[in-house]
């Protein structure tokens, strides 16, 4: 089952990084922007509205900065000495400072507002310091400095600067060159060093690394790595401290078949497709937003979006339908930090190991209205400060929209006393806040879901493209996961996660129970049957929330349902065995269930198999379930892993306005 033939590209596990650029205020408009690309968004089409946001005033002590309080910032900083004294300093964040908890608890509508402090961090010649700005009295009132190791997140200034020194180095263009690479269809990234200092010249210093893709025949260049070829550049003094050119002998990969652009794509006759569908909300949505206070049936909140954490929900009350109170349930929620190693320890590879909030900002472009929100959904902007302390605006950041995805919120017909006839059962309607971080080439959709009878999710949406790595190999192999370990002096990196396969031949290689710590992938395959690139066609089991049985395995009624005794099991194909509780379940004793049919242990390598996945509860009563049980779910997925050749729905169309029913749209800010 080992395949070594043909691949392409070694797909990496691929999350990554860097803020966008679209709202850029005032940046050169040198020759370099033009390289670096700028993404656009090719749907969104209401003009962003400034105007009401400039004389916006906090009516709420959790109100992030406006416009005037950015300003003020701006002034009070530049009689301060630090700055005074630095022609050259970056405002690497400037946020609410908030007011201590127990104040914002107090204070009520109504209530005189709370002094209103920002939060500043900035680099001044190579160090970092940590400044609060007292905007009643007008002045600094902290300043700290060297307290931990480390930098704030870079700014879109660090970002293009880096670009622009590394444009101006001949050794750069000339290796590029030297590839045969045409330079105007370069696309150049700047990334995250990864904390590595190799040499000791490099310490002290703020690092980027700058990496190449060709955007020649694609907007899709991150399929077109410019493989091995990657510049180290000091942040702030802009010198280009190495370039390493070791990929010489690797290919650009062919752009045929990379754009994901619906006006490229042809769609085959035979697809069916799906008839315009959008809510209806006759009556208009049923939330409110109050500046940032949004009430929607029994929840109550306060949202701001933030530069770093991207939303940050606070003050979360229910109201309690018996007493009609409000009781508190959150304080703050935000998404703190999210971790994204790739699992390669190679020269230009090693140092991807984005913590994406805190080096970048979980910052995004405006939502897409119809597509990435229903019709049904109120915007939020982001004012935000640029490098020297400009604020912008970050147009449609936020949306909140009613969802109904025809789920059931609990139910209860009586099949027992027919002569009752009752049949009761009610729709599942939720309130989500949504918001699509765009770190360079991956998405992440992050929602805060909330559901009427007191349940919050929150979730993480994973999305955008692959970061490939251009190779001269043309095959792949895959599965479990493990850590490795690298040589002595083989890697700055101490370990990576490897793919590593393993195929169960028998029943019992197929017994599985979940281990977070020792994951695998499940993946059932043809292996007789391949994509073009050669890989298995398959499908894999995605496990979900789960729980295994506690019952001692000898114990009579753990023996009768000893298909719990696993999570995933895998038997050959016989038509008898179907149940697994065995077919005469009825005072059964254990003897026809899947446990006992497993261990016969046949072989089921290349044969017509079946494949059993336990979910399971543990159920402990709470006062919620009474007197009758709001929904819980669990669920697994049936995912395609190599069983079409790219993304099968790359063609489908978006929601066009004049598709959907007429229904009001939620007037947003
Ligand atoms: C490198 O190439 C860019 C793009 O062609 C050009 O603008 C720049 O002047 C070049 N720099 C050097 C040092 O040749
Ligand atoms: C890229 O692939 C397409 C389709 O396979 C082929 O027609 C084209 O000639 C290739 N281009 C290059 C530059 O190899
Ligand atoms: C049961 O209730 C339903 C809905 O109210 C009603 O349509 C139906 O006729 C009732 N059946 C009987 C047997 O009463
Ligand atoms: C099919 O299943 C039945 C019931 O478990 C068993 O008696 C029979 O031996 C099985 N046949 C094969 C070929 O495994």
């Amino acid at each position: 089952m080992e395949a070594r033939n043909s691949w392409r590209f070694v797909l990496l596990l691929a999350l990554v990084l860097l803020l966008t650029w679209l709202h850029l205020p005032s940046l050169p408009n040198s020759k370099f922007h033009s390289r670096w690309y700028i993404p656009k968004n090719t749907f969104y089409s209401s003009s962003p509205t400034y105007h009401h946001l400039e004389s916006e005033t906090p009516q709420h002590p959790l109100d992030p900065l406006t416009i005037q309080e950015f300003n003020r910032v701006r002034t009070i900083l530049s009689s301060h000495p630090l700055f005074k004294s630095s022609s050259s300093y970056t405002l690497n964040s400037v946020v609410l400072e908030e007011p201590d908890k127990k104040l914002v608890l107090k204070w009520k509508k109504g209530d005189p507002p709370l002094p209103r402090k920002a939060s500043v961090v900035a680099v001044v010649k190579r160090v970092s310091h940590v400044l609060t700005v007292d905007l009643e009295i007008g002045h600094v009132t902290s300043h700290e400095t060297g307290l931990v190791s480390g930098y704030p997140m870079v700014t879109e200034r660090d970002l293009y600067g880096v670009g622009e020194a590394t444009l101006r180095c001949p050794e750069f263009n000339n290796s590029l060159a030297k590839r045969g690479l045409n330079l105007d269809d370069l696309v150049c990234l700047s990334l995250s060093s990864g904390g590595y200092e190799k040499l000791e010249e490099e310490e002290n210093r703020r690092l980027m690394k700058v990496q190449c893709f060709s955007k020649e025949g694609t907007v899709n260049f991150y399929m077109k790595p410019i493989e091995g070829f990657t510049a180290l550049v000091d942040i702030d003094s802009k010198e280009v401290l190495a370039v390493s050119d070791d990929g010489k002998n690797i290919p650009v990969a062919n752009a045929s078949n990379t754009d994901y652009r619906y006006s490229i794509q042809k769609l085959r006759g035979e697809m069916r497709l799906l008839n315009p569908i959008s809510l209806e909300q006759p009556k208009g949505p049923s939330f409110s937003v109050d500046g940032h206070m949004v009430k929607w049936a029994n929840w109550e909140f306060h949202l701001r979006p933030d530069p770093r954490a991207g939303i940050i929900i606070s003050q979360v009350k229910v109201r309690d339908p018996d007493t009609s109170m409000l009781r508190n349930v959150m304080y703050k929620g935000f998404v703190s930090e999210l971790f994204v190693p790739y699992m390669d320890p190679t020269e230009d590879w090693y140092f991807r190991t984005y913590i994406d909030a805190g080096e970048y900002g979980l910052q995004s472009m405006p939502l897409n209205p119809l597509n990435d929100c229903p019709r049904n959904a109120y915007y939020m902007d982001g004012v935000f400060a640029s490098y020297d302390g400009t604020p912008y605006l970050q147009p449609n950041m936020i949306c909140i929209f009613e969802s109904y995805a025809g789920d059931i919120a609990w139910r209860h017909a009586e099949a027992t006393v027919a002569s009752l006839n009752v049949s009761e059962a009610r729709p599942k309607v939720t309130l989500v806040v949504r918001m699509a971080a765009i770190l360079e080439n991956y998405d992440y959709i992050m929602d805060w879901e909330f559901q009427t009878d007191g349940l919050i999710r929150a979730k993480v949406g994973l999305s955008g493209i692959l970061m490939v790595k251009g190779t001269t190999y043309e095959n792949m192999d895959q599965v479990n996961l493990k850590r490795q370990e690298t040589a002595p002096g083989e890697s700055p990196r101490k370990s990576y996660l490897k793919a590593v396969r393993k195929v169960a031949k028998t029943e019992k290689d197929a017994q599985i129970r979940l281990q977070l710590y020792e994951p695998y992938e499940f993946h059932v395959v043809n292996p007789l049957k391949k994509t073009k690139v050669g890989n298995p066609v398959g499908y894999k089991l995605v496990p979900g929330a789960t729980a295994g049985s506690l019952l001692d395995p000898e114990d009579l009624p753990q023996k009768r349902a000893a298909f719990t005794n696993n999570q995933i099991w895998v038997t050959p194909y016989n038509k008898s065995e179907q149940w697994a509780g065995g077919l005469l379940a009825y005072q059964s004793k254990g003897d026809d269930t899947l446990q006992v049919w497993s261990n016969r242990d046949r072989g089921i390598e290349n044969k017509d198999i079946v494949l059993w996945y336990t979910i399971g509860f543990h159920h402990i009563p709470c006062q919620e379930d009474y007197p009758i049980m709001p929904t819980v779910s669990s669920s697994f997925d049936l995912k395609p892993v190599n069983f079409f050749e790219r993304n099968p729905i790359l063609a489908v169309p978006p929601n066009f306005e004049e598709d959907l029913p007429a229904s009001k749209a939620h007037d947003s800010a």
